[in-house]
């Protein structure tokens, strides 16, 4: 019996497991709701975009049981719609991963009241709204001792100050730190009521968010990781697979860096 609990085939399944993934359509979203599929679960991802959703489809739809809702985050009303989407579609909810996010850059001195807000609503407020609307759902499911996960992705950003972007990122760098602290809030609130929660705090990896930056300095963010490189889909999907399953059902309150070590260094940075 312990034996077969012991199994990573057993340990590390998300068979049966229903999931939730928001900016799932594109990036590490996409990867995740990809890791998910192939591990078991059946998914749900969502986005603001139609076209951005199907062309995600079109490639999940052949890993397992997965479909999309529009949604904007950040949209009150349609986060709504997500909500009875995912009751409608599940009986309940297992995994709920905070995924979308959205970057504002610009030099501090001219940096816009405007990308400010939409930077904080979209990667902080719309994760507090959508959790608090989300955990009825997620209560539901706490059956055999197994919690339902919250895994909010964060960034290495929230952890270290960032310079190899040139601009100024603070808006963005603010609310994933607010993001960590509130990750070890929520798992104090949510705990007892058989809800992890939980952050990955990934360093670059390649999407539509780091295009920009990787194309104009790729050996700077390659120089400034002691692995000397940006990580791989698998590393990503790894971490939060064992946040989702079996192995990982007694972390709670954590920050999880997926960074190659890159927010402990100083980096090479010959550059500067
Ligand atoms: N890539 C990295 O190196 C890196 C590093 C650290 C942290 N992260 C974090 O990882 C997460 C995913 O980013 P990514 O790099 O994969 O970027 P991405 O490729 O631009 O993906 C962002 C996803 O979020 C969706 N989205 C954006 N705003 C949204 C909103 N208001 N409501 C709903 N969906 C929205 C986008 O689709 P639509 O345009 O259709 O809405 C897309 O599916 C973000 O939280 C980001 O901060 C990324």
């Amino acid at each position: 019996m312990i034996a077969e609990a012991l199994q990573s085939s057993n340990l590390f399944s998300l068979r049966d497991k229903t999931a939730l993934i928001t900016g799932g359509s594109s990036g590490i979203g996409l990867m995740l709701a990809r890791g998910l599929l192939i591990n078991g679960a059946r998914v749900i991802i969502s986005s603001r975009k139609a076209e951005n959703c199907e062309r995600a489809l079109a490639e999940l739809l052949t890993y397992g049981d997965v479909s999309a809702v529009i949604c904007d985050v950040t949209n009150e009303s349609q986060r709504g719609d997500l909500v009875s989407a995912v009751a409608e579609r599940f009986s309940d909810l297992d995994i709920l991963i905070n995924n979308a996010g959205a970057n504002w850059g610009a030099r501090f001195e001219d940096y816009p009241d405007e990308g400010f807000a939409k930077v904080l609503d979209t990667n902080l407020n719309s994760v507090f709204s959508l959790t608090r609307d989300l955990v009825p759902a997620l209560r539901q499911n706490l059956k055999d001792d197994e919690p339902a996960r919250i895994i909010n992705i964060g960034s290495m950003d929230g952890i270290h100050v960032p310079v190899v972007q040139r601009t100024s990122t603070v808006a963005y760098s603010a609310s994933k730190a607010a993001l960590h602290h509130m990750t070890k809030i929520l798992a104090v609130e949510l705990g007892p009521l058989g809800i992890t929660v939980n952050a990955v705090a990934p360093g670059f990896f390649a999407s539509k968010m780091t295009d920009y930056v990787l194309e104009h300095y790729r050996k700077d963010i390659e120089d400034d990781c002691p692995m000397g490189r940006i990580g791989r889909s698998e590393e990503i999907v790894g971490v939060v697979t064992y946040l989702a399953s079996r192995a990982g059902a007694y972390t709670n309150g954590t920050v999880i860096p997926v960074d190659g070590g890159t927010s402990v260094s100083k980096g090479k940075r010959e550059w500067m």
